[in-house]
């Protein structure tokens, strides 16, 4: 089924239609030939389009997208696109492209595997001259957040508050806060300052990097921050880098946060691609600012505040 809830969304997204188009007029040249690995409707494809007299190729794997995308165009008069539904990474698209965009970007980065499948087209055509984004870093910020506290005070009271019968979990009121701070919350953080410099946790050349897993330890120590927010920078080009980060205009990826419980000095983040998941992982020692292994049972899922992507 063609999911045009999630696709109304993107197409919505002023911020990051504007970012591509402005990016694509400045890498894509005249004579050049575009892959748009995961061209969902196509609206990449066709904007590349009018930047090239090449016909423009747009790979789509899921079948009833891919058809939707085909019809799309082909309604619009949109005829120098042509959709292929498959794999971008695998599928036949003819002579190798010049340029590849991939607006393959999960919520906080790299879910949508957008760094195995430009690695992977890389590896099968090597003469790519660029790639829309060209890099994807992942940060994290302390942040001090009226809406963290507001909702970690709402959870409190889930479990403080009396039930029918008599009934209350404010026994487990900790653990219910270790279990909110392993959630990425996705909102709208309006009411929120930051309380520390924003640390990079991975940072992918796109094309080049192969492996998308990390884990790092970001150490809080006595900053009173309460939460910290957790973003994407993708540089498209030269000139526009798109953001999630709080201050940037906002995107339909929303502003994801991690709440901090009571007590906690550091907390481990982590992405596992087998699981296409982030983990997060609050602990109450201060631990060092280095990479670290991932290790135990995954920890985080993403909840959304506010409707997100
Ligand atoms: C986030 S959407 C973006 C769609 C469109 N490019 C846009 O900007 O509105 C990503 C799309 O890529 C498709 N996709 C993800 N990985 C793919 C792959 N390896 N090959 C083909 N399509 C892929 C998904 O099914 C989805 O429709």
């Amino acid at each position: 089924m063609f999911e045009a809830h999630h696709h109304a969304r993107m197409l919505a997204d002023t911020t990051r239609l504007t970012a591509f188009h402005n990016a694509m007029a400045e890498v894509i040249a005249d004579r050049d030939r575009v892959l748009d690995a995961g061209t969902g409707t196509g609206i990449l494809a066709a904007m590349a389009s009018q930047l090239t007299t090449r016909t423009v190729v747009g790979v789509e794997y899921l079948e009833d997208t891919a058809s939707f995308a085909q019809q799309a165009l082909h309604a619009s008069h949109l005829d120098r696109v042509e959709v292929i539904q498959g794999n971008a990474a695998q599928v036949d698209i003819g002579p190798p492209p010049d340029v590849v965009v991939s607006e393959t970007i999960g919520a906080l980065g790299p879910e949508e595997n957008i760094v195995g499948l430009t690695h992977a087209l890389r590896q099968r055509y090597p003469d790519i001259r660029a790639f829309i984004p060209s890099r994807l870093r992942v940060l994290a910020e302390p942040i001090v957040s009226a809406e963290a506290d507001t909702l970690r005070a709402s959870i409190i009271g889930a479990f403080t508050g009396e039930r029918p019968g008599g009934l209350s979990f404010a026994a487990v009121v900790p653990q219910a806060e270790q279990a909110l701070g392993s959630q990425i919350i996705t909102a709208s953080l309006t009411d929120t300052t930051s309380s520390g410099p924003a640390r990079t946790l991975i940072e992918y050349d796109l094309g080049t990097t192969s492996e998308a897993d990390f884990s790092q330890t970001l150490s809080l120590g006595d900053s009173p921050a309460n939460a910290v927010h957790l973003y994407f920078e993708a540089p498209l080009s030269p000139a526009v880098t798109l953001s999630s980060h709080r201050a940037a205009a906002f995107t339909h990826w929303g502003h994801s946060y991690i709440v901090r419980p009571s007590n906690a000095s550091a907390v481990t983040i982590g992405y596992r691609h087998a699981e296409r998941r982030f983990t997060c992982r609050w602990n109450s020692t201060t631990a060092p600012d280095e990479p670290q292994a991932v290790s135990g049972p995954p920890a985080g899922r993403t909840i959304s505040v506010r409707p997100s992507r």
